[in-house]
């Protein structure tokens, strides 16, 4: 368990380095990651690297006992090179050139640019090849950044064409695939079909599912090239730092090209993403554990096997709409939170708050002059604390996957319905209840699950069908929430609902419609009558083999089925019909983990967390009030009292009978 930095040497004088290698080795950190924008720095012109600045730094870390993740720095190409090829850029669908300037501009379709990256990253890998304590690369920098995984450029349109060739070999099976007689948008050859442009009205829904794919795959194969290329150079860890919740690469598809999985975790900033401009207090200050751990679990899923948080948020940040300074405490907190959750490593970005450039209103670890700050205190304290683990060993499964989220986001179908947070709805009522998930692909083995939760897979094929039913039938524990089975691969409806689902769930849907606020939205469980709440989505099925469980209250719909219970083999499928909110996501959890017999704490406050792992239980305090640990255990870290945003780690698995009170 080790915490590191990231440094930019390029940014400050060379009499400044030993100082601050040295105090990042006294403060216990352990990993310095350089050099991700650094082309202008490192290939001032063409053909005339200087390497020997970063030979420098990377000699200092080593004397100082710490280990370097070098980057491949083709995120910034400079100058010169737009200068002398043009075509690197990226096109907006408008057509809009993104122009040099920032970072990001160049398009992963272009051949020139392969050429360049393959240039460079050679002339890198070859320097470093050897260098015991240069251990792993990340490639480029979050891939997709700033809007920049879509490109509508010459290369791309004519990649595209390719990829649908490749895809479906000629207009006919393309037209038949996709069902383009629809506002007459046949293809007479492949050679007319493009990337989306600027049209009238909306796309077709087939074609946008395609340009998702395509767009993803493009990445991929981007990222193999620098891989591969690495690869032949010495035997170090290739990683790619992903981003919160991003949507437009198939990180399983990634996963064959690395070795380590890491992602950038902004709390503060990520949150309000999610809220709307409506962030309680102690999220604008500390974030939502929930968000934190999902993408934490979404990220550990992908190779199945601990993953690093590549930059985690040192104080303050300059991008998200406000930047309240964390809570005391935060920066500790996030790293332990984050090793609760199967990280082996928090690297903190940045060292040190920058006097130049477009992030000066970013903190670092230290100060603009030098000094400590509060970053830097916490992550001292952290690199103390941290003692090794090993892996995470789950007990349920959620189900993620990237076609169901792209062809939701194309048809929402409401303003409100969005992908991640329907998912994380399900997430975050197994959460409430200390129960560690890997979010995994749907096609993962999941045979050693007690509990399966898919909150929604909106795309379904026959193969992905049996897959599930064969996990029930086997005693497998599932459920399965609104909107599945709707589409084919080609994002063509299904003629019934819930498609090749229909005889595992045992009920079709006869009817779904939207339901905003004004609507009635509340169910109740058959035969009781409390009544749960729901939001934006409902269905009203009609059961067949299955049992009905809930039924609609009030409305139209009034008494009606919400959802079902259908009983395959030895396990049991659950289909609800809607989108739960707290208390009905709850409901519905807390009665999948009892059928399954899976250990779960009592209903957790907002805010308060248990993980375990490796025999080691985090109890971990977003909220601003003290708690008290009621549960009488050994601590390892802290102890039963917790005060507002720390934590405290017991020896041992208290999931099953842990109770939190809050304090005053
Ligand atoms: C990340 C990026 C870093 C830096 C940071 C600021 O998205 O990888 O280079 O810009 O955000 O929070
Ligand atoms: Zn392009």
């Amino acid at each position: 368990m080790s915490i590191g930095v990231c440094y930019y040497p390029e940014h400050w004088p060379r009499e400044r380095w030993e100082t601050d290698v040295r105090e990042m080795a006294d403060a216990g950190l352990e990993y310095v990651r350089m050099a991700e924008l650094s082309w202008g720095r490192l290939e001032p012109e063409r053909g005339a690297f200087d390497f020997e600045w970063l030979d420098e730094i990377i000699a200092l870390v080593g004397e100082y006992g710490m280990s370097v993740v070098l980057c491949t720095p083709t995120a910034s190409p400079p100058q010169w090179l737009v200068e002398e090829r043009p075509e690197i850029l990226q096109t907006d669908r408008d057509g809009t050139v993104r122009n040099v300037g920032s970072r990001r501009h160049y398009c992963v379709n272009s051949p020139a640019y392969r050429e360049e990256t393959e240039r460079v990253v050679r002339a890198m890998a070859s320097r470093y090849a050897g260098v015991s304590h240069v251990v792993g690369w990340q490639t480029d920098n979050e891939y997709g950044c700033h809007g920049t995984a879509d490109c509508y450029c010459k290369d791309c349109s004519a990649a595209f064409r390719d990829w649908l060739g490749e895809r479906y070999g000629d207009a006919d099976a393309l037209n038949d695939a996709w069902g383009t007689a629809f506002w007459s948008q046949q293809y007479d050859s492949i050679e007319q079909a493009d990337v989306p442009r600027p049209t009238p009205a909306q796309d077709h829904p087939s074609l946008l599912l395609n340009y998702r794919r395509f767009c993803s795959d493009s990445i991929v194969e981007y990222n193999r090239l620098q891989a591969e290329l690495l690869r032949e150079y010495d035997d170090w860890f290739v990683t790619h730092n992903f981003m919160h919740l991003f949507p437009w690469i198939d990180l399983y598809e990634m996963a064959d090209d690395l070795d380590l999985v890491s992602w950038d975790s902004y709390p503060t900033g990520h949150v309000q993403e999610t809220t709307d401009g409506r962030t309680p207090p102690d999220r604008l200050t500390a974030g939502d554990p929930d968000l934190l751990s999902f993408n934490h679990d979404l990220h550990r899923g992908v190779l199945g096997r601990p993953f690093w948080v590549m930059e985690q948020q040192p104080g303050d940040i300059n991008w998200p709409p406000h930047s309240p300074q964390p809570a005391a405490g935060a920066m500790r907190l996030w790293a332990h939170h984050a090793v609760a959750h199967g990280a082996d490593a928090v690297v903190y970005f940045r060292w040190r708050r920058c006097l130049e450039g477009q992030e000066q209103y970013h903190a670092g670890l230290r100060k603009r002059d030098g000094s400590p700050d509060r970053g830097y205190h916490d992550a001292v304290e952290a690199a103390d604390e941290l003692f090794e683990v090993g892996p995470i060993d789950a007990p349920v499964a959620l189900l993620h996957d990237y076609e169901s989220l792209w062809a939701l986001e194309e048809q929402p179908h409401a303003p409100d319905l969005d992908y991640w947070a329907l998912i994380r709805s399900f997430y975050r009522a197994l959460r409430a209840r200390g129960v560690q998930v890997d979010v995994v692909q749907p096609t993962a083995s999941l045979a050693d699950y007690g509990a399966v939760v898919a909150p929604t897979l909106h795309i379904v094929s026959d193969e992905l069908a049996t897959h599930l039913t064969e996990y029930v039938e086997a005693g497998g524990e599932l459920l399965l929430g609104p909107r599945s089975g709707v589409k084919d691969e080609q994002n063509k409806l299904r003629a019934s609902r819930p498609g090749s689902l229909v005889a595992l769930v045992g009920a079709t849907v006869e009817e779904h419609e939207t339901t905003p606020e004004q609507l009635e939205r509340t169910v109740v469980r058959v035969g009781e009558t409390e009544e749960y709440a729901f939001r934006t989505w409902a269905e009203r099925l009609d059961a067949d083999a299955a049992v009905q469980i809930l039924a609609y209250d009030g409305g139209r719909r009034d008494g009606h089925t919400a959802a079902v219970r259908n009983t395959v083999g030895n396990g049991h499928a659950v289909y609800c019909g809607v989108w739960p909110e707290r208390d009905l996501a709850d409901e519905l959890v807390e009665s999948l983990l009892a059928r399954s017999g899976i250990d779960r704490s009592e209903r957790l406050p907002d805010g308060v967390r248990a993980a375990v792992r490796d025999g080691h239980t985090w109890v971990t305090n977003f909220t601003s009030v003290p708690i008290e640990v009621e549960t009488h255990v050994a601590w390892r870290v802290g102890s039963a009292t917790i005060e507002p945003f720390d934590l405290a780690v017991a020896e041992g698995d208290l999931i099953d009978n842990l109770s939190v009170r809050m304090g005053e």
